[in-house]
């Protein structure tokens, strides 16, 4: 193993040029403007496995393309599939960043850049760690396969028909993904519960054209105002969702997990400190991680209507419009809520109004069981990259594929997240930090080694 940690250290200037250059292409999925980007990040990691001499392929889809790879088979060793996302949220607003969001800069020893933690930095510790293997020891202790798509950001859309089509390429005996976090610096996490989501938009159109407010006002509903009460019948003052059967799957948290949860070094002043807020809300009844981790929530994520330039027009939009999502916990099924939705909205529809809801994307919510040989190999290997043992956490975030893993291959799935809730993903001046770039790569480099001692099958 030593010629391996040595290679490590004396590689850590070029893994780093080599997470610059893919942090330099601007792989947005969800904008067509940059279609040829997202193609060309997926070409860097094919040309990265390539050179590993791992049989690679990039398969197109209607959409974005996917990457597949994979190292020569191990006899007797468990198969590892890697999974993780090249594909990028849009980097607006573009005049809060610090450093341009295409152009990787290096500050106080983190990497500021779009991706850097969600997910290009943190997926390619795998990339690494297996090209220090092949580099240094020769061949891998286990057969690794790569999946890396570029429409995460987007729901996935494509990939759950490629898992379905593809379930004999996909074989493995685990799933490993880095795209969450550590619970806090210097405390590394394994994340074994992510919620799920159901994405809409809500589109209501009033008269043929925007109108004066005070000749019209009054007797002409006023579609930014029904937006307004739609929007505000879905979740009351205590935090609780209104759609009718929300709650209806919801497991009740145990006591288990509550005092797991309440044994973590989590402070409430901390946390609104970090985010720089006075004062926290939420669901009555449960505590600021439980809320994020485990309970169900609404949040608009984005509402237009009438006059948003400088100074005052007195006008009556003739339309208004929001986007929200629902973040959802095992068990509750996005398709019937899209239906429930559907007939509360529709019963709130004032006359003079026509409303449309779009139906984005839904996944549901998932926890894989903490006992498994899997997961002390995991365990194991994140102590000898972070020299700490992990904690066992659940994360707010949703990765929609997992449950395809879950369900189709019927795997156990690794959640090691490398990241830090502070690492600004979706907004400006995302970074992720050098060291954990390092100590991730050092872990999973550690990971094929231990996961290579599991019998499969045994598991
Ligand atoms: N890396 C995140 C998932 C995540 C976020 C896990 C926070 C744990 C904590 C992933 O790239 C992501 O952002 N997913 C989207 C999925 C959605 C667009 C379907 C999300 O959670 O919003
Ligand atoms: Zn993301």
């Amino acid at each position: 193993m030593s010629e391996l940690q040595t290679f490590l250290t004396e590689n850590r200037s070029k893994f780093e040029a080599d997470l610059c250059e893919l942090l330099k292409i601007p792989s947005v999925s969800t904008d067509s403007r940059y279609k040829a980007d997202v193609r060309d990040a997926a070409a860097w990691l094919h040309r990265q496995f390539d050179q590993l001499g791992f049989e690679t392929k990039i398969f197109e889809t209607p959409g974005h393309p996917i990457v597949y790879a994979e190292s020569p088979a191990v006899p007797g060793a468990p198969v590892a599939l890697v999974y993780g996302h090249y594909d990028v949220q849009p980097p607006e607003p573009l005049e809060e960043w610090k450093s341009p969001p295409f152009e990787p800069t290096i500050r106080d020893g983190n990497i500021y850049a779009r991706g850097a933690t969600d997910d290009k930095g943190q997926m390619l510790t795998h990339v690494k760690s297996v090209e220090a293997w092949i580099k240094s020891v020769g061949k891998l202790p286990l057969q690794v396969k790569f999946l890396i798509e570029g429409e995460e950001e987007i729901g996935s859309e494509h990939l759950t028909p490629f898992i379905q089509e593809h379930d004999d390429l996909l074989e493995c005996d685990v799933v490993v993904i880095s795209d969450t976090s550590q619970f806090g610096p210097g405390q590394p996490a394994i994340t074994y519960g992510l919620k799920g989501i159901a994405y809409y938009e809500l589109k209501l159109f009033g008269p043929k054209q925007d109108l004066h407010s005070g000749t019209f006002g009054g007797a002409v509903t006023n579609p930014a105002n029904t937006l307004s009460k739609m929007l505000s019948s879905l979740i009351d003052e205590k935090g609780k969702v209104q759609v009718p059967g929300f709650y209806d799957d919801v497991d009740p948290l145990t006591d288990e997990e509550r005092n797991q949860f309440g044994s973590l070094d989590f402070s409430d002043a901390d946390f609104m400190r970090s985010i720089g807020v006075e004062g926290l809300t939420g669901e009555s009844g449960y505590s600021t991680l439980e809320r994020r981790w485990t309970r169900p929530t609404f949040d608009i994520n984005g509402i237009t209507s009438g006059y948003q330039g400088e100074g005052a027009k007195t006008v009556l939009p003739a339309k208004a419009s929001a986007k929200f999502s629902f973040r959802l916990v095992p068990h509750q099924d996005p398709a019937q809520l899209s239906e429930s939705l559907k007939t509360h909205l529709e019963a709130l529809v004032p006359p003079g109004i026509r409303m449309e809801l779009i139906d984005f994307h839904g996944a549901p919510g998932f926890v894989v069981p903490l006992d498994s040989p899997y997961m002390t190999a995991a365990a194991a290997a994140i102590e000898k990259g972070f020299g700490r043992p992990p904690v066992f956490i659940r994360e707010g975030g949703s990765i929609p594929i997992v449950t395809s893993f879950v369900e189709q291959l019927g795997v156990d799935v690794l959640l090691l997240g490398w990241g830090l809730n502070d690492d600004n993903t979706h907004s400006p001046n995302e970074k992720f930090c050098l060291a954990d770039y390092h100590r991730g790569i050092k872990a999973s480099a550690a990971l094929w080694h231990t996961l290579s001692k599991i019998t499969p099958n045994q598991a």
